[in-house]
């Protein structure tokens, strides 16, 4: 397609992929199908194949598989409203649509950027070396269990100020749901009842802080207790939707990346040794680490409006997820898409989304990957693959069993 001679403008991709599509018919994919063992290649199939597809899975919904097209339906955020909440009520800021999005975003940007975040990498770098020492005592091991999984929880939870035990709690619930999702052969009643827990633990965080407030500067929690939407403070309910988004959020999507990034290592001497000799290189080396295997591989929006897609018409109330995994391989944007270059620039990847909705926790997540790089590779001369890799797909690409040599220096 990249040589195509009818496609002389990039910015409109619609009209001329429309007329392309309309005589092949939409193409069906199946998220959960068995190609999708492997995301990467099937996204990569798809893609070439057509630039919308359609699945019968989660209730039926389309899928946009090109960079060009989704980067324009992502800023179209009238037109494609948040997606349908996933379990009760909408979760703010992500499951809202301006000017309630507006509003949210504005309380909570601050929190996560600045010198509000600079002052926290100590801490994040002292969590770190604790999870990474006694792996690196043993000579190595399965860095799932011990590293990438219960890190992203430790981390949001000093984040947010909460105690130790919520980190055991959110990451035995957050699985839990993960685990049981459609798709996964999963049981919804288990789903709900670990959901209903989340809830529970989020409301006795919110009066535990309304009883001991702290510094609404410092403090995010408080912060939303402080905060005021069109003169009017926010109940518990309101705090509540807002920490479980944030709850899971900041977690799987953390986890899938550190495994992808440590998994990129593993794999790669040369890019080990470089960046073990040049760690000023690493923020650009985990973009194109997360832009090959991207974690989140797509979200959805909702059609506000009838639209015609590539032949398609889509109604009011359809599901379009935007397939930012598909978009970051995608050689009409990206020179040599699927190769690795540690240094690549630009890099305009997707990996934190588009759009309004982009990643809020997206400095946060890049100071924590780059923080394990760094001390990984700074105490190991040699990271070495261990045994088998077990990996995860839809929608959170990741590696649920990383065993990896680790030859301290
Ligand atoms: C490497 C790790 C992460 C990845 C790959 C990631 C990815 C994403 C993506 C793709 C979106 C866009 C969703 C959409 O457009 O529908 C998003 C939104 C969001 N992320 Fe992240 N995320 C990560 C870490 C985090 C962390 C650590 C937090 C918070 C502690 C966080 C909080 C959020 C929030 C609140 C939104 C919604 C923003 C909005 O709707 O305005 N994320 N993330």
């Amino acid at each position: 397609m990249r040589n195509d001679p009818d496609r002389k403008d990039p910015g409109e991709p619609f009209r001329h992929e429309q007329q392309w599509n309309r005589c092949e018919g939409i193409v069906r994919w199946d998220p959960f199908g068995p190609e999708m063992a492997d995301p990467v290649r099937a996204l990569d199939r798809v893609r070439v194949r057509a630039p919308l597809v359609w699945t019968d899975r989660g209730g039926g919904f389309w899928a946009l598989t090109r960079y060009e097209d989704i980067a324009r339906v992502a800023r179209d955020f009238r037109r494609f409203g948040q997606g349908r909440p996933q379990r009760g009520a909408p979760r703010p800021p992500l499951e809202v649509d301006p000017p309630l999005h507006t509003a949210y975003r504005a309380i909570l940007r601050p929190y996560f950027t600045g010198q509000r975040l600079a002052s926290f990498e100590d801490e994040v770098r002292s969590l770190v070396v604790a999870r990474l020492q006694p792996l690196l005592d043993q000579g190595g091991g399965d860095v799932a269990p011990t590293l990438t999984h219960p890190l992203p929880t430790e981390v949001l939870c000093r984040f947010l100020r909460l105690p130790s035990q919520s980190a055991q709690i959110i990451d035995r619930l957050s699985d839990e749901i993960y685990r049981n999702e459609e798709g996964r052969g999963g049981n919804p009643e288990a789903v709900a009842a670990a959901d209903a827990e989340l809830t529970e633990h989020a409301f006795s965080v919110v009066s535990a802080r309304r009883r001991a407030p702290e510094d609404p500067e410092v403090d995010l929690i408080s912060g939303l207790i402080a905060a005021r939407i069109d003169g009017a403070a926010l109940d518990d309910a309101q705090i509540v939707e807002v920490l479980r988004l944030l709850f899971v959020a900041g977690h799987n999507s953390t986890t899938s990346s550190l495994g992808i990034c440590l998994l990129a290592l593993a794999r790669d001497r040369e890019a080990q040794e470089t960046l073990r000799g040049r760690p000023a290189m690493l923020p650009r080396a985990i973009d194109e680490f997360l832009r090959l295997e991207t974690p989140v591989l797509g979200m959805p929006r909702t059609v506000r409006e009838e639209t015609d897609l590539f032949g398609a018409r889509l109604a009011p109330g359809d599901q379009l997820f935007l397939l930012w995994g598909s978009a970051n391989r995608d050689d009409r944007v990206f020179e040599e898409a699927a190769t690795c270059r540690l240094d690549r620039q630009p890099n305009k990847h997707m990996v934190f989304g588009r759009g309004i909705h982009s990643c809020l926790g997206r400095e946060l997540a890049e100071m924590e990957l780059r923080v394990v790089c760094e001390e990984l590779l700074a105490r190991t001369s040699s990271i070495e693959l261990a045994g088998e890799v077990t990996r995860t797909s839809w929608v959170r690409f990741g590696v649920s069993r990383l065993p990896l040599r680790l030859f301290a220096r």
